[in-house]
Parts: structure tokens; C-alpha cells; sequence
């Protein structure tokens, strides 16, 4: 069983898919954290992040792995370390890579293969299991995501303004639906759910409700 969640950052997704996850007793897949780790790998390699053949490269050496929820690039332990904003800021450019792309979608499809899975990102419904058994597309307006991702950040010890926060939301969400190669969009077929003015728990059991109904069918 696949279940496939898209939405834009922020959106509540990652939340909402972790805690469904746990509950169905499936594994979760944050797809979006594979992104992150090269991402922190170029930026500890120096990597130019305009060079795709560089990061294509850095990819096929670079080994990603998740155990007991947490993240291992090369046997190191960055969980925590994927969520800095230098990570934010580059990881958009570095997932518009096909070359990138291709060797994650593998990836993440090893990791998912013969398992129950929620998996979430933005090209899940579409492109990594565009035969889902349930697709989900969560949004939310940009200023409530904004201040989720601000109260994110702070509670991480970060300081950082609302307006930046926004500032960089939206140049993420127009990368990220506007590149070439499997940008974020509502894949056929998928139930739309708006958080804006949903709690974690209403947007929970509100998914968990979408995939009652659709296994009935
Ligand atoms: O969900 P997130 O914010 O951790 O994702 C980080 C970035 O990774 C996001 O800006 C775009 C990219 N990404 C992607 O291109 N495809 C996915 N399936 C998941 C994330």
C-alpha cells in the first residue's frame, strides 16, 4: 500500500504524514530529506550549486540512508543538521537536476519497495508512484505556512524574521513548481486538502479519513 503526499513546503505535509504514518503502523518516507542531504554534502564538498554534472556526480558517490527515523549521509548521523537554513536555501536548485532526480526517485523507491509506506514530497503522486493507491495534495495559504516555518525555525534556535521566512517560502514554491524536470504540481486523481485553517490533529484526521474512504472503493 502507497500512499502519496504532495504539497508545497510548510504545508503541513510532513507533519501530518509522519504522525498518519505511525499511526497505520507504515514506514514514512520524507523524500524531500534525500534532497537535503546532498544538499548538505555539496555544501560541505564546495560543490558549485549551478553545476549539475558536479552534483550528478556527487549523488552517485554519496550513499543516503534512513534508520529508526533518523538520516545517515555516509554512516553520519544528520537529521537534525538537514533542517539548517543554508540547506533551505540551496536545496530547491540542487533537486532540479534530472541527473539528481534520477538517482533519487531510485532511491526512494528501494527504500519503499514490498512496504506499507507514506510517503510524501513533490513529485510522489506523479512521478516516483504515480500508481498510488492514495494520493493526497496538501496546501495551505503562504502566510500561514510562513508562520508554521517561523515557529519551526525559532523553537530550532534559529533567529529569523517572518518576513524573510516568507521571503524565502515563496522563492522556494516558485522553483519548485516552475522547474523543468517533475516540478510540484496536483497529480491526476489526488484528493486536495487545504491546512489553513486545519490543527495537526484535524489535518490527521482528515487524511486518515481520505484513505479509509478510498480503500473502500
Ligand atoms: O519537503 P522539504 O521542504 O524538506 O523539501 C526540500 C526540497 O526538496 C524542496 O524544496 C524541493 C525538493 N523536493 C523535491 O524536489 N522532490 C521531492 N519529492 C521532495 C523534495
Amino acid at each position: 500500500m502507497v500512499i502519496a503526499i504532495d504539497g508545497p513546503a510548510a504545508s503541513g505535509k510532513s507533519t501530518t504524514a509522519k504522525e498518519v504514518a505511525s499511526r497505520l503502523e507504515y514506514i514514512y518516507l520524507d523524500t524531500g530529506a534525500t534532497y537535503r542531504a546532498l544538499t548538505l554534502k555539496a555544501i560541505e564538498n564546495s560543490v558549485d550549486m549551478e553545476n549539475g554534472n558536479e552534483l550528478s556526480r556527487l549523488a552517485l558517490k554519496t550513499d543516503i540512508s534512513f534508520k529508526n527515523a533518523r538520516l545517515y549521509l555516509n554512516g553520519k548521523d544528520v537529521t537534525e543538521e538537514i533542517r539548517k537554513p543554508s540547506v533551505d536555501e540551496n536545496v530547491s536548485l540542487v533537486s532540479s537536476y534530472p541527473e539528481v532526480r534520477k538517482r533519487m526517485v531510485i532511491l526512494q523507491r528501494k527504500i519503499s519497495k514490498g512496504r506499507n509506506v507514506v510517503c510524501e514530497g513533490r513529485d510522489i503522486g506523479t512521478v516516483v508512484f504515480p500508481d498510488a493507491d492514495v494520493k493526497i495534495y496538501i496546501d495551505a495559504s503562504l502566510d500561514v505556512r510562513a508562520k508554521r516555518r517561523m515557529l519551526e525555525l525559532q523553537s530550532n534556535g534559529v533567529n529569523i524574521t517572518y518576513e524573510n521566512v516568507k521571503r524565502q517560502l515563496q522563492a522556494r514554491d516558485d522553483l519548485d513548481s516552475k522547474r523543468q524536470h517533475s516540478p510540484l504540481s496536483i497529480p491526476e486523481g489526488a484528493v486536495i486538502l487545504d491546512t489553513t485553517n486545519l490543527t495537526i490533529e484535524e489535518q490527521v484526521k482528515k487524511v486518515l479519513e481520505i484513505i479509509e474512504s478510498l480503500k473502500r472503493v
